[in-house]
């Protein structure tokens, strides 16, 4: 199939964009959204300064990264420097405080892959999960949100990679599709590869910030206000991307040996890595390199059936773009 495929994207692309960027437009939350989620994150730490006064409150994920959608739930972090009590026991004594406190549902998770406290808060009506000294994803949503701030093509095609993802119902992490933060992840890697390169490889280039943290080095490039103008010798618009995007995932892609690396701005094999067998649960079935945990493979997560629902949601969005006279609508047609 791959050989007859063109190579040039459809000659009305351009009638694209505008509706492209309608759809991008409305999912950017409003900024009372966000002074909420400020007021609730400060109400939050208030509450847990009062059982443990050195503690901090981070926001991560989609709320703090610059890929949130509106209405996103928000995530938080607890930083809490007590080797003492065991993670378990934190996150009830949090339940417990958090519920004496108004806000609703709240639930300790204690057993999850990533323990956490569920709670809502009735009067901005926000859902929040906190996690405990999870700093990696602190981290990590600090360098997509420096990685949103060189091109604004990023935030436009995660915005319109997520939503397709989520209506598409291939953003289902516990029915072995890809999270948000991969298709991120995804995102950035692949205006890495453009030619010229729309986004840079940060981590590639002089440290500028560095943090250890579970011992592992962070450090990369994040002067990012110095960058602004990286990508403007590269003028695809919006919409010759969503398709060369979904286009390399049907079409030119290759994995039974190809891992996307956003720390190295490139492709490396499965062989460099050993991830060419499967290992336990992690199948390597599409291989998205974690970039600062770069022994975690993003797409670990997909099994032998969810890799076919994945590879022929991408070959149906692609061939969308590629030959539908109303691509937007069928895009996003739910499933
Ligand atoms: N994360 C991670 N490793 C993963 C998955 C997630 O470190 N394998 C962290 C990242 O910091 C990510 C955060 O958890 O930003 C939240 O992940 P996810 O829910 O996938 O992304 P969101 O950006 O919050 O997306 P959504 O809008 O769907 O909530
Ligand atoms: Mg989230």
């Amino acid at each position: 199939r791959n050989f007859k495929r063109q190579m040039e994207c459809r000659s009305d692309i351009e009638r694209l964009n505008a509706p492209f960027l309608a759809i991008y437009e409305s999912l950017i939350p409003a900024e009372e959204e966000k002074t909420k989620q400020k007021q609730l994150l400060t109400s939050l730490e208030k509450l847990v300064n009062k059982e443990w006064p050195k503690a901090q409150l981070f926001l991560y994920g989609s709320c703090a990264n610059s890929f949130g959608v509106s209405r996103s739930d928000v995530d938080v972090c607890l930083a809490i420097d007590d080797t003492e009590t065991s993670k378990s026991e934190i996150l009830l004594k949090l339940a417990d405080i958090l519920q004496s406190d108004n806000l609703q549902n709240v639930q300790a998770l204690t057993r999850a892959r990533v323990p956490i406290v569920k709670l809502m808060d009735p009067v901005t009506g926000i859902s929040c999960d906190i996690c405990i000294n999870n700093v990696l994803a602190v981290v990590n949503t600090k360098l997509l949100r420096d990685y949103a701030q060189i091109d604004a093509r990023l935030q436009q095609l995660a915005f319109i990679v997520k939503h397709w993802a989520k209506t598409r119902g291939v953003n289902e992490t516990y029915r072995g599709t890809l999270s948000s933060y991969a298709y991120v992840i995804m995102c950035i890697h692949f205006l890495q590869r453009r030619k010229p390169a729309i986004l840079p490889c940060l981590q590639g280039m002089e440290t500028t910030y560095a943090v250890t943290v579970d011992d592992i080095e962070c450090s990369y490039f994040d002067r990012v206000e110095n960058l602004r103008n990286f990508g403007s010798q590269n003028k695809e618009s919006i919409a010759q991307l969503v398709w060369a995007f979904f286009d390399y995932w049907a079409y030119r892609h290759d994995y039974a040996n190809a891992v996307i690396s956003v720390r190295t701005g490139s492709i490396i094999r499965k062989h460099e890595k050993d991830w060419t067998r499967r290992i336990g649960n992690d199948r390597h079935l599409i291989c998205i390199e974690d970039p600062f945990e770069i022994s975690h493979d993003l797409g670990r997560v997909v099994d032998k059936y969810s890799i076919k629902v994945l590879r022929e949601e991408f070959e149906r969005a692609a061939n969308i773009m590629q030959y539908d006279p109303d691509p937007c609508a069928m895009l996003f047609e739910p499933y």
